[in-house]
């Protein structure tokens, strides 16, 4: 049966090499996507032909895309092979767009995930010139509903001077109602507060609008969301998730949270997946989340009751448990809310709630520095996400790393970070198979014995505490921060020199 109930736009139903001719080059380009949920299908595809084309004439063809975070090979894949993307924000995290960013060839602009749509109401990226947007179904009236994420669809439905949208009928028509679209955001100085004040209480429609008038096209499509694909949790993730727990379990105890926790935001990647599954094991219940993404973890959790809701922008499932979720859609009615990623990262409900943040990194230095994006300060893995959106402003937050990485010859915890996404302002808590530095209260030096103490892997750790005292001696006892400077980057430009630290 047709998801496609609107008479008007029932007429504009074409293909999507049809659907792509309305894209130009140069053109701003606002596709529906997050976590490898809810992005487009065909359309990317039939645009990555028409560059190719356009290449073999000798023409020049590339567009600037924006997205809600990663997208799938459809998307970035597709058009990265094309050559087809010259500048691209927010996130992603594709290998062939990855190399492209790292040799020069893409722009990237790597930024925080609640802050993108408000920067292009702001006009900080000029003209949206299309939207294509991935819905479930369209409604008579002309109403969307949204798929497996919400992400920036809003801005990009409202703002793009043409839309195409793709229906795609492998996602549930029963995600109606799952979704919770706030159209009462403002532009400074009109903004007013934002009133959430529980995870999945309801301010906004279930649905998404668009001007139809606006609809160049709509695309059919029968195809399933990216394959999230997680490690198996290994004793390394395991000893982390338990340091963290351990954690908890004392904050409880001393009455600096409550028994069920407060709200929990777990980041992406394997660490933060495996500290979900240790939560599976321990005694707490009647969890929430005020997340970004919902991982096969977390959806487990609230299967088996440990969580009662949870807030998100999408899903970020493997194949199995993203078709898992689709069969049994029902029974998680009312208890998953998707929202924008503006209102599911947004700073003052983080505050608000008093989210307990707990994200992956790449490395951090002895002061608490984090470095969750550049490898030898240089080479972006993925990006920021909503990182930062969350951790700055969490009621306490965890950054987990293994203490080593590449087989012991890099260490996650360095002199001084080759470079910074989480400052020392914003870092409560390390954590690593080694242990946990819980550095809330502490001075920088204090913080420093106790990361090295506690986190770093001993072979690194001796050497670690010789550059601290060292760096104390240089500087007489004095300095806020002592770093020998000619040394401080020295153990990354081993690494590339040798490859080990
Ligand atoms: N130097 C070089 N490489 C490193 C490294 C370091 N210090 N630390 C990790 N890596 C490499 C790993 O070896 C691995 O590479 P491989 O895929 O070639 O094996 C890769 O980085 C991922 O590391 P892994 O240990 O599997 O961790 P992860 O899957 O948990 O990912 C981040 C860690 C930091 C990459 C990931 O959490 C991330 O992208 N974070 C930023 C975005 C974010 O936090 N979003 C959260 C809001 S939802």
């Amino acid at each position: 049966m047709t998801r496609i109930s609107c008479p008007v736009l029932a007429t504009k139903v074409t293909s999507a090499e049809h659907a792509a001719s309305f894209i130009d080059d140069g053109d701003n380009v606002a596709m529906s996507g997050f976590t490898g949920a809810g992005y487009p299908k065909s359309v990317p595809t039939a645009l990555a032909h028409r560059i190719r084309a356009a290449h073999d004439r000798g023409e020049r063809f590339s567009i600037g895309l924006l997205t809600g975070a990663s997208t799938g090979a459809e998307v970035d894949g597709v058009l990265a092979e094309a050559e087809g993307i010259h500048l691209r924000t927010p996130f992603q995290s594709d290998p062939v767009l990855r190399r492209q960013i790292n040799d020069g060839a893409v722009d990237y602009i790597d930024t925080h995930l609640s802050h993108l749509a408000q920067q292009v109401w702001f006009g900080f990226y000029g003209t949206m010139n299309v939207a294509v947007i991935e819905v479930a179904a369209i409604l008579p009236n002309g109403l969307l509903v949204p798929s497996s994420s919400v992400g920036n669809n809003k801005t990009w439905l409202d703002l793009a001077d043409k839309v195409i949208i793709e229906v795609n009928s492998w996602q549930p028509r029963a995600y109606e109602g799952f979704h919770d679209v706030y159209y009462g955001t403002r532009r400074p100085p009109l903004r007013t507060p934002v009133q959430i004040t529980e995870a999945t209480q309801r301010i906004g429609d279930p649905y998404l609008k668009v001007d139809p008038a606006k609809v160049v096209a709509v695309v059919e499509t029968h195809a399933p969301d990216r394959d999230n694909v997680f490690s198996p949790v290994d004793a390394a993730s395991k000893a982390m998730a338990d340091h963290i727990l351990d954690f908890l379990r004392f904050e409880v105890k001393a009455g600096r949270l409550p028994e069920n926790l407060l709200p929990l935001q777990s980041g992406v990647g394997n660490v933060a997946n495996a500290v979900l599954a240790g939560l599976e094991e321990s005694e707490f219940e009647h969890l929430t989340a005020y997340t970004e993404v919902i991982q096969d973890e977390m959806l487990r959790l609230l299967e088996s009751g440990r969580f009662d809701a949870i807030s998100a922008t999408s899903l970020s499932l493997t194949r199995e448990m993203a078709e898992y979720f689709n069969a049994n859609i029902e029974a998680f009615k009312g208890r998953i809310l998707f929202r924008t990623q503006e209102m599911s990262n947004h700073p003052e409900i983080v505050r608000r709630l008093g989210v307990i943040a707990i994200n992956g990194m790449v490395e951090a230095d002895i002061y608490g520095h984090v470095n969750s994006t550049n490898v030898l300060g240089s080479q972006m893995i993925n990006g920021i996400g909503g990182s930062g959106d969350f951790a700055r402003n969490a009621y306490l937050n965890f950054f987990v790393s293994p203490s080593v990485a590449k087989r012991g010859a890099i260490s996650a915890i360095v002199p001084m970070a080759s470079h910074v996404d989480h400052t020392e302002h914003d870092v409560h808590v390390l954590v690593t198979e080694q242990g946990i530095a819980d550095l809330r209260g502490l001075a920088p030096v204090k913080r420093a014995r106790k990361i090295i103490e506690n986190c770093a892997h001993p072979d690194y750790r001796d050497r670690l505490l010789d550059y601290l005292e060292r760096a104390q001696a240089q500087a007489n006892g004095r300095l806020h921060m002592p770093h020998l400077l000619d040394e401080a980057l020295s153990w990354h430009s081993a690494f590339a020199k040798t490859g080990h630290m």
